[in-house]
């Protein structure tokens, strides 16, 4: 083979694993939202995300409204704390990033009245996974482990569908 054979035939070798590299990629790309609460670089970012958009009603300090179980004279639920003494944490990653992205009202449907707006053209997608990573990134390992098992056994039922 000439010196242009070569060029030309590795030209071809390079593109074609290109593509099946873009496919690939493609088509292992996550199905749905997953919280990166062991990635730093996003939890910082995330902090920033949730101090600006989320903490004016969940707390600085994550510890929510008081009395949040009940709802008030309005019928609107308080917002509730993000910490381990919440129910955050025993929802999946796609139900949370849901919540915060559409937000309660659509996704509960009906006229259910809430304080929660929906984040959809607000907050970008990583912005919203952002704030959630710096949530789950806040509570004891072992509550991200066991978030993480939750992740797990949600997408393995999604799968089995
Ligand atoms: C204006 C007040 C307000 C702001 C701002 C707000 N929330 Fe909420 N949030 C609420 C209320 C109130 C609820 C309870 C929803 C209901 O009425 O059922 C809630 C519920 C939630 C839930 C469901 C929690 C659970 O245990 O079921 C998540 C997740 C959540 N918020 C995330 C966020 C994130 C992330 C942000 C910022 C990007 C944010 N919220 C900003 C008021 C707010």
């Amino acid at each position: 083979m000439n010196m242009k054979n070569l060029l030309v035939a590795s030209s071809a070798i390079l593109l074609i694993a290109g593509v099946g590299m873009g496919i690939f990629i493609y088509l292992k790309r996550p199905s749905s939202p997953s919280l990166q609460s062991y990635n730093a670089t996003i939890v910082a970012q995330g902090k920033q995300v949730y101090l600006e958009s989320c903490a004016a009603c969940h707390g600085v300090d994550l510890k929510g409204q008081a009395n949040w179980t009940d709802r008030n004279a309005e019928g609107k639920l308080p917002a509730p704390p993000h910490d381990p003494s919440g129910h955050t944490w025993h929802h999946g990653d796609k139900i949370l990033f849901d919540l915060t992205k559409i937000g309660p009202a659509k996704i509960l449907g009906g006229d259910y009245k809430t304080d929660m707006p929906g984040f959809e053209g607000m907050l970008s997608d990583e912005e919203i996974i952002a704030a959630l990573s710096y949530i789950k990134s806040t509570w004891p390992k072992e509550m991200q482990k066991r978030h993480d098992l939750l992740n797990e056994s949600l997408r393995q039922q999604e799968a089995q569908k």
